[in-house]
């Protein structure tokens, strides 16, 4: 392994460089003025595959974006590794809140800034990097891997459980590697064994034809901004509650277990609260900020849009009023079931006063495992060789649809291992990746392959 660290720290500046052309696509999967700029980056990724080495390098496509494959199979006997990971960035508005363009990747201060370098595209360089170290060096994998880059991760991975579905022979592996989360801090490697699920829908209310005169006719037509904002305070009691019927049903409880590990991490709240500028902390009474982020549902409000929202004023009856509301959700809740259960509620609780209508968008599973089977102690390894720091376990209230599926459908348990850091600004301006752990990140990743490689299957 020596002489693969040693040619990973030599082409530490050529890295960067690469990465940069990687981030200058924009990818961004929910807007379809950008189809093209997607389906380029996956070219970009598949030819990528091809130049560190993987064969049967294909874009396989999809009713949306192709996913991107490519395999190492020359390991006999040895495990074979299942890499996801996604190619799709979130949209970057607003876009003038960014200190330098968001497809123009720029180094400052030991971090590189860019839509995509932590999420996820800087972490997947990462992985294609360890791979071109191993195959540069040693001509070979010490173990097989298979490749799958998604491009519709951030609309909801809305294709790829019939493509998983569809290949299940060609995907089988003894393990799922993915880098596509976060370390719990600064100088805390972690690997992460827990993510909440997603149920996202959109409400409209329309109260009237066209946009009334809100002197004529107000106090006899219904404001639907008004009724919303009324249906949506329904929809919490005062102590965060989430007051849709059975939501709570099925939610496993934390174990003490759980609950004293996670009060060892160094977690400080009053540096959290400083660090996003938060007045105040709320939540859930009888739980702390890790367990309410991250072993708790949610539901929240991800926007709103009704009236007149430009400088001045304007009387004005707003016709309609529209809100995205999405909920987390925690081992063993469905989404399925869930988004049926708000549904219901949302119906109960619109007056009639206005016309209704609610549209379920995308959603995914919440994932949890346990950690103590051989891969994912290889990672611990692995991480504690690169970082030169012993991973703490973590769960997150973030979600990736497919890890559950490929538990289900592949049956191959997941390790997961993400070098970002929580105050990366993921989904929001001004994203970024602090460059020595990206380092650090292509080193623990070839190590990774080294340590599972030596996983009795
Ligand atoms: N990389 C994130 C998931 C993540 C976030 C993991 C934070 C760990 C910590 C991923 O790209 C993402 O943002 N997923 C979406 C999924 C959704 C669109 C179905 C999410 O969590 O909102
Ligand atoms: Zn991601």
């Amino acid at each position: 392994m020596e002489k693969i660290i040693d040619f990973i720290n030599v082409n530490r500046d050529r890295y960067l460089s690469e990465l940069k052309a990687l981030l200058a696509i924009p990818s961004i999967s929910a807007l379809p003025a950008h189809r093209d700029d997607v389906a380029r980056c996956g070219e970009w990724c598949a030819d990528e595959l091809r130049r560190i080495g993987l064969q049967n390098v294909a874009l396989k496509p999809t009713p949306g974006n192709p996913v991107v494959y490519g395999d190492w199979l020359g390991a006999d006997g040895a495990p074979t590794i299942l890499f996801y990971g996604h190619y799709d960035v979130q949209p970057v508005d607003p876009l003038g809140l960014w200190e330098s363009p968001p497809f123009e990747a720029t180094v400052r201060d030991g971090e590189i800034y860019a839509r995509g370098a932590a999420d996820d595209k800087g972490q997947i360089f990462m992985h294609m990097k360890a791979i071109e170290a191993h195959m540069k060096q040693n001509g070979r994998l010490p173990v097989n891997i298979k490749v799958i880059l998604e491009g519709e991760e951030e609309v909801g991975s809305t294709n790829l459980d019939t493509f998983i579905g569809e290949n299940k022979a060609a995907l089988a592996a003894d393990v799922v590697v993915i880098s596509d989360s976060t370390m719990f801090a600064r100088g805390v490697p972690s690997i992460c064994y827990g993510l909440r699920g997603l149920v996202y829908c959109q409400i409209d209310l329309r109260g009237s034809a066209t946009d009334l005169h809100s002197g004529s006719f107000g106090g006899a037509v219904a404001n639907p901004a008004f009724v919303l904002a009324q249906m949506i305070a329904g929809m919490k009691d005062r102590g965060g509650h989430i007051k849709v019927p059975g939501f709570y049903d099925e939610v496993v409880p934390l174990t003490e277990a759980e609950r004293q590990a996670w009060a060892t991490l160094p977690f400080n709240e009053r540096q959290y609260k400083k660090d996003f500028g938060i007045p105040k902390l709320t939540g859930e009474t009888d739980y702390t900020t890790l367990e309410r982020t991250w072993a708790r549902p949610t539901l929240e409000v991800n926007g709103l849009l009704s009236g007149f929202t430009g400088d001045g004023a304007k009387t004005v009856l707003p016709a309609v009023a529209m809100a995205k509301i999405s909920m987390r959700l925690v081992p063993n809740q469905d989404p399925d079931t869930i988004a049926r259960r708000f549904e219901d509620y949302v119906r109960k609780i619109a007056p009639k006063t206005v016309e209704l209508t609610v549209t379920r968008m995308h959603g995914g599973k919440p994932w949890m495992t346990a950690y103590d089977n051989p891969y994912v102690q290889a990672a611990g390894r692995a991480i504690e060789r690169g970082f030169g720091k012993t991973p703490v376990f973590t769960r997150e209230g973030g979600s990736i649809p497919v890890v559950s599926t490929f538990q289900e459908v592949l049956g191959v348990p997941a390790v997961l291992f993400g070098v970002a850091l929580p105050d990366d600004n993921a989904h929001a301006p001004n994203e970024k990746l602090d460059v020595g752990y990206f380092h650090s990140g292509i080193i623990a990743s070839a190590l990774l392959y080294d340590e599972i490689s030596r996983v009795a299957k």
